[in-house]
């Protein structure tokens, strides 16, 4: 049991079949929720911390969190920075006991991105430090970017082999439709499955990662407008479409989204059915157990990683 790297996840994902979930953690009772469900499920984890989550709770709070989550639980996690945006942040994270580091240079120009992705790369195998880059352009918000729809662009399959080649990044994220946040698509939700299959072919065994994956389930988005507050016109990934992606060469599948809907859908049931209640045990306990069994619904149903530890 420890800290490892997401080496011999995706290696054992790829010839599984499966993809490897990778949820996002701000506090305690999210770290919680989810190392719950990956320890009932026997599912391989990864936990992932963007910078504003560094922001909110501290790093120091949440290695030391996932270090006792470890301790706890008996499980491997592998402890990722998501969408880490300069050298400087990916080495503040290998520096502090990450394995693995996300170095997304996809708002640059292809060179400048294999440029920077090789700077990440030779610093973190250095280190014995795994590196996700990204490739195209995901639409939506994250921290501080925004990627308005008309500016998405999809991965390149020709571009995403040399870029590999180039810059030696461990997996690679990209781009087929998904976006961040809950308002995925204004229609019909679709994929470009054709570029996936392209280029899973085109680097076989090579593990990819989907961002953006949430599928907005309708009675969380039902829960949360039903006790207050509006989340209007939320459309999400349909779970079979991860199913099959998961089929295919990717190998992670990050959630964020869904998370915080499950958790904000029962905290506000809480408030609403008690509102006497003071205690933020009596609110953050059952937010805590929305996670968990959101977690192991895509555990068991959507990634298929159940039992695969
Ligand atoms: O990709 C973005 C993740 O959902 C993290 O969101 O940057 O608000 O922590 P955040
Ligand atoms: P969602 O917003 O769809 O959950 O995606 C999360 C993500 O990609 C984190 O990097
Ligand atoms: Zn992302």
């Amino acid at each position: 049991m420890g800290l490892v790297t997401s080496t011999e996840m995706f290696k054992k994902a790829y010839e599984g079949g499966y993809a490897v979930g990778a949820f996002n953690v701000n506090n305690m009772e999210i770290i919680q929720g989810i190392v719950e469900a990956a320890g009932e499920e026997q599912a391989p984890l990864i936990l992932q911390v963007s910078a504003g989550a560094r922001k909110y709770a501290n790093p120091v709070y949440l290695r030391k969190l996932v270090e006792a989550a470890i301790e706890v639980s008996g499980l491997d996690i592998c402890l990722h920075l998501d969408h880490g945006s300069d050298f400087e942040i990916c080495k503040a994270c290998v520096d502090t006991g990450f394995t693995s580091v996300m170095i997304d240079g996809s708002q640059h120009p292809f060179k400048e991105n294999i440029a920077l992705t090789k700077q990440v790369v030779d610093y973190a195998h250095d280190h014995g430090v795994v590196v996700e880059a990204e490739l195209g352009k995901l639409a939506g918000i994250e921290d501080d970017i925004v990627v308005n729809a008309p500016n998405a662009t999809f991965t390149d399959p020709d571009e995403a082999v040399e870029f590999v080649e180039k810059s030696g990044c461990d997996s690679l994220a990209i781009t087929i439709g998904t976006s961040h946040g809950a308002f995925k698509f204004k229609s019909e939700p679709r994929l470009d499955f054709e570029r996936l299959d392209t280029i899973t072919n085109l680097l076989p065994g090579y593990p990819l990662v989907l961002h953006g994956a949430s599928s907005v389930p309708k009675e969380f988005v039902d829960l949360c407008n039903q006790y207050g507050g509006q989340i209007p016109g939320a459309q999400g990934v349909p779970e079979e479409m991860l199913r099959k992606a998961a089929k295919s060469g990717v190998c992670k599948i990050n959630i964020d989204t869904d998370l915080r809907l499950a958790m904000t859908a029962s905290i506000r049931k809480v408030f609403v059915e008690n509102p006497g209640w003071f205690d933020p045990r009596q609110y953050l306990a059952p937010g805590r157990s929305a996670i968990k069994a959101m977690v192991a619904h895509k555990m068991k149903n959507v990634l298929g990683c159940s039992h695969k530890r």
